[in-house]
């Protein structure tokens, strides 16, 4: 009965409400939308204006990474970010930023949008990008003075892209 009562009492309340397209929240803005989409593509699509050395990076870290990942991204509390090269197909792998992701473009993604934890998209493009290269090159991927943006930063060769199968942008044969 109390089924029978609930239902009776929600078909009124839907046939007392008129519901119109223009009373459910406003058209988003192109301004608004902007700040949501962020994602990059595995081959760079999508990667904003703006460059970082390795030593910019340096300094970022320091600043901004390092009371979590440690002085050296290794030391943790939170995950370590840097090592692991050659464990994956050990007993013991560990995976890393550097050892396990396929692009480094990714990195660049996760950081803009995920760190520092307590303030996500905190950092300037410029910022990322830095800190980006920094990595890269605590891990041994990048050499000392690189300097990263849209265009160098899809072209870093990472140690396990062979590792993975990309379905970007076409899934393979
Ligand atoms: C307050 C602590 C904190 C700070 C500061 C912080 N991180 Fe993190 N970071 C974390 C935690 C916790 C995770 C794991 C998040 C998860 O798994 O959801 C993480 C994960 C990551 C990962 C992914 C690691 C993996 O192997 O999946 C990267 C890359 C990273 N952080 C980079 C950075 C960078 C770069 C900065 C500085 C700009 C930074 N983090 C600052 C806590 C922090």
């Amino acid at each position: 009965m109390f089924i029978f009562k609930c239902g009776t009492l929600m078909l009124c309340a839907l046939v007392a409400t008129t519901v119109h397209a223009e009373d459910i929240g406003t058209p988003i803005s192109n301004s608004d939308l902007s700040s949501w989409d962020i994602s990059i593509g595995p081959d760079g699509d999508g990667l904003p204006q703006g460059s970082g050395t390795v030593a910019g990076g340096a300094t970022v870290f320091m600043q901004q990474c390092a009371a979590c990942h440690g002085a050296t991204g290794t030391e943790g509390p939170a995950d370590p970010l840097v090592g692991g090269h050659g464990t994956l197909t050990s007993d013991a792998p560990v995976k890393t930023v550097g050892s396990y992701w396929p692009h480094a473009t990714t990195l660049f993604d996760y950081v803009r949008r995920a760190m520092p934890y307590f303030s996500p998209g905190s950092l300037e493009d410029d910022d990322v990008y830095a800190v980006t290269a920094y990595l890269l090159n605590l891990n041994d991927i990048v050499d000392d003075g690189v300097e990263l943006d849209a265009q160098s930063l899809p072209l870093v060769q990472m140690p396990n892209r062979d590792g993975f199968v990309s379905w970007w942008p076409d899934k393979p044969e």
